[in-house]
């Protein structure tokens, strides 16, 4: 049997940091506010392109694995805020790195992307298409937010992961997964890139639309289905599990989301509160931090959920 081994892993995390009482300089809102809506505390603030953190993110995937970059057979860059729309991201990547034998391409599943991303690389991998696979999450959104918008702008962080998936015959890596998308409620999360020039002016503020209470409630709900289908598929059981790693969009809705699925306390990661929703990097830079502190050990088995603008939705079932 073939699976997709993670081999190697890493995060870009700017070095900028805005917290919460940096933003009630200039907004209408409070520390204590954000700390017990969201559990953010502060965010990461990116002065460089998104590529460029995906690719400082990939380099340090791929000299945790001692992998050279010609080995890569392909790069998938998960993301909603690319810096350009063509050529991809994955492109930029694959020049920066030096990847010249892989294929590139960019997925948006919005914050659900990285896991959409581990699904279909292992699917590859699995298939025999793909040897090794590059993916990454990364994000600069806070390029593109309305600061004068107090209910999206404290939410949001920059930032970027990667992880290589590699051809194994160990039954490692994500062993269970299961992506789906809510379509009826894309509007409750969307963000207009502008491309209907003919439907306003652009000015480079995206209108971002998201309704929090609809979108808690429709992430809980999927979130908590996906891991009972992925629990199914196994046969395994929340007792199987030593560590939650759900993404980061907001306190209340990871402990509300552990609750529901009687996951033990101490057991789900929790890191928003130093980044806020980085979207599709929340989960890679979750993932790296859980392996730094030691939260997660090889061996270890990890189920991880993720939502994002579409609805999309999924969840997986990882051995480390
Ligand atoms: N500071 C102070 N007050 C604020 C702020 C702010 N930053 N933002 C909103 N408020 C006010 C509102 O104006 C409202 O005031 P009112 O009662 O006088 O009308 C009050 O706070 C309550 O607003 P709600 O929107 O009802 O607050 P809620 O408790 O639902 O929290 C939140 C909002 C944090 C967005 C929550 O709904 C949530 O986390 N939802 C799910 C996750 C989410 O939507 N994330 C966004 C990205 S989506 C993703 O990651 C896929």
């Amino acid at each position: 049997m073939t699976y997709a081994e993670i081999t190697g892993w890493g995060k870009c995390v700017p070095p900028a940091i805005m917290t919460n009482d940096d933003l009630a300089t200039f907004l209408d809102t409070s520390d204590e506010w954000i700390r017990t809506r969201t559990g953010i505390e502060e965010r990461r603030v990116s002065a460089v392109g998104t590529s460029t953190m995906a690719r400082v993110a990939a380099e340090n995937a791929l000299a945790a694995a001692d992998v050279d970059a010609t080995e890569v057979d392909l790069i998938i860059v998960a993301s909603c805020t690319a810096d350009e729309i063509i050529p991809n991201m994955a492109s930029k990547v694959q020049q920066d790195i030096g990847a010249k034998n892989a294929a590139a391409f960019d997925l948006n599943a919005a914050c659900s992307g990285f896991l959409y991303a581990m699904h279909y690389a292992t699917g590859a991998i699995k298939a025999g298409m793909h040897q090794k696979v590059l993916i990454i999450g990364a994000e600069r959104l806070t390029r593109i937010l309305d600061w004068t918008k107090r209910e999206s702008a404290v939410l949001f962080g920059d930032g970027a992961g990667a992880m290589l998936l590699e051809s194994s015959e160990n039954e490692v890596g994500l062993l269970a997964s299961k992506v789906s998308c809510d379509a009826d409620a894309r509007d409750v999360l969307s963000l207009d890139f502008g491309l209907g020039f003919d439907r306003y002016d652009f000015d480079g503020v995206m209108p971002f639309n998201f309704e929090g209470q609809e979108i808690f409630k429709r992430a809980v709900k999927g979130m908590s289905a996906a891991i009972e289908d992925v629990f199914k598929q196994t046969g395994k059981t929340v007792d199987d599990i030593d560590a939650l790693i759900p993404h980061q969009a907001n306190k209340r809705l990871i402990d509300f989301l552990g609750k529901m699925c009687k996951v033990p306390e101490g057991k789900t990661m929790v890191n928003i509160q130093k980044y806020g929703n980085t979207s599709s990097a929340t989960l890679p830079i979750a993932f790296c931090e859980a392996l730094e502190t030691g939260m997660v050990k090889p061996g270890d088995t990890i189920m991880s959920a993720v939502f994002g603008g579409g609805l999309t939705c999924g969840a997986g079932l990882i051995r480390w």
